[in-house]
């Protein structure tokens, strides 16, 4: 099959190496001349482990190209992705569907034959009806089918995500567009991943539904943190306890500084908006966006508690800043508004992370960045750990004893056992536990 991707952004890429790796031509496009030149040289310009090496093989295999053009390869195609972003609009919290649009009214021009459109990013309900609409006024005779097909990839697991996925849900009511899909995902179906079709306007919801469900998930354990702390329980244990019933799953119960990333902040507040817009208010999704909020700034309170009630003056060590391990990714994440008020506090801080430095050099006001853990350790009065990233699970923590000033780990993840770090002389503050003072 002859796939275009429209958009070699995050989505783009990780979705067009995975289907030229089970055997479909893919054409991935990008308006961004750097992008297309970069990916050329073989350099893929973002941080998802194993991407590179599916990106080589397809393209060796001659299954895998790139383009700055977008109309030729979608002339071919039979099956064109729409990947590109739908970042929140400025001033309202809409998804800003205007790449979207453009580049659906582009692919309409191309087109020749029956072509299957299929929208991949994140559009609201209501999107595919639009593009339908665009194509059926301004480009009338054009034989196009407009699918919707969410992607549920997380970020630094994106690869397993898309070859071993829980479902893929397919939205249209179509019967040709149905043989095309079914075809797209023949090898994933052969490796028995369930095909959910469904009306378009549905799926184009689960979507949506999905991420609310998982941000409400988060913050609500979120929350039972915070009263574990006031009455001595400790929150992994009542996470283990209620994850064992399988109604609830185990899942996302992870307490930890508020959910960030790409996703879910964009997607939920997308949500309360269309809910209001439909006179239909999602309360629920409205407290969690409220919460996970007001929890990023409150963790930056917990560090400042943990220093006695000040930071002025103080040396904080960060650990981790992107929103979660495995990416390079910072937006959203919850490093960014705990260490502004670190710094608004009057602390200097000294931060590393395995990836995220760079972004985060154009995201963070005043802050020294080290090259490990040890280095920005070094007469610090608290450490901090952020992002769970490998490498900060077996710290030496009499290396860290010997070169801090105050012995603090506060442990915004919950990664150390408690035993592991008191033991070292180490006063204690995870998230949802008893505070272990030395
Ligand atoms: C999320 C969804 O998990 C994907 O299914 C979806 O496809 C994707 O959004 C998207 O819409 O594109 P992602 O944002 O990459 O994926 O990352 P997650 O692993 O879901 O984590 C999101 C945030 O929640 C992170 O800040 C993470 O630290 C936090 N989290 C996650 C917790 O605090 N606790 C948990 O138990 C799980």
């Amino acid at each position: 099959m002859r796939i275009v991707m429209i958009g070699s952004g995050y989505v783009g890429l990780v979705s067009g190496a995975c289907l030229a790796d089970f055997g479909h031509h893919i054409t991935c496009v990008d308006k961004s001349e750097a992008k297309i030149d970069a990916l050329e040289r073989g350099e893929v310009p973002i941080f998802e482990p194993g991407l590179d090496a599916i990106i080589e093989h397809n393209r060796a295999a001659g299954r895998l190209d790139f383009s700055k053009d977008l109309a030729a390869p979608v002339a071919d195609a039979d099956v064109v992705f729409i990947a590109v972003g739908t970042p929140s609009r400025r001033g309202d919290g809409h998804a800003d569907l205007s790449y979207v649009y453009a580049a659906a009214r582009e692919i309409a021009a191309a087109v020749s034959g029956f072509t299957v459109v299929v929208t991949k990013s994140t559009v609201p309900v209501g999107t595919g009806d639009e593009i339908e609409r665009i194509f059926r006024e301004e480009f009338p005779g054009k034989d196009i089918a407009v699918v919707s097909n969410p992607e549920f990839l997380r970020e630094g697991a994106a690869i397993t995500d898309f070859k071993r996925p829980d479902r893929i849900v397919i939205g249209t009511e179509d019967a040709r567009a149905t043989e095309v899909m079914r075809e797209v995902y023949r090898p994933l179906y052969l490796n028995e991943a369930p095909l959910y079709f469904c009306e378009r306007r549905t799926s184009e919801l689960i979507k949506y539904a999905a991420n609310a469900f998982l941000a409400m998930k988060i913050t609500f354990i979120n929350e039972i943190a915070d009263l574990c702390e006031q009455i001595g329980a400790d929150v992994q244990k009542v996470a283990k306890g209620i994850g064992m019933d399988k109604r609830i799953g185990d899942k996302f119960l992870h307490a930890g500084p508020g959910y960030g990333g790409s996703c879910f902040p964009k997607d939920t507040l997308a949500l309360v908006k269309t809910a209001q817009d439909y006179d239909s208010p999602m309360r629920l999704i409205e407290t969690t966006v409220a919460i996970n909020d007001n929890r990023k700034r409150a963790m930056g309170r917990k560090v400042i508690a943990a220093c006695g009630g000040s930071v002025r003056g103080k040396k904080i060590a960060v650990l981790g800043l992107t929103f979660k391990p495995n990416t390079d990714d910072m937006r959203d994440a919850p490093s960014i508004t705990i260490i502004q008020a670190l710094l608004d506090g009057g602390a200097t801080v000294h931060a590393y992370d395995p990836e995220g430095m760079e972004a985060a050099k154009e995201m963070l006001g005043t802050v020294t960045y080290g090259t490990d853990p040890y280095e920005i350790a070094e007469g610090a009065d608290a450490i901090v750990l952020v992002t769970e990233w490998d490498e900060f699970r077996a710290l030496d923590f009499k290396r860290l004893k010997t070169a801090m000033k105050n012995p603090v780990v506060v442990d915004l993840r919950n990664v150390y056992p408690v035993t592991e770090i008191t033991r070292h002389g180490f006063s204690h503050f995870a998230v949802g536990k008893k505070t272990e003072k030395r």
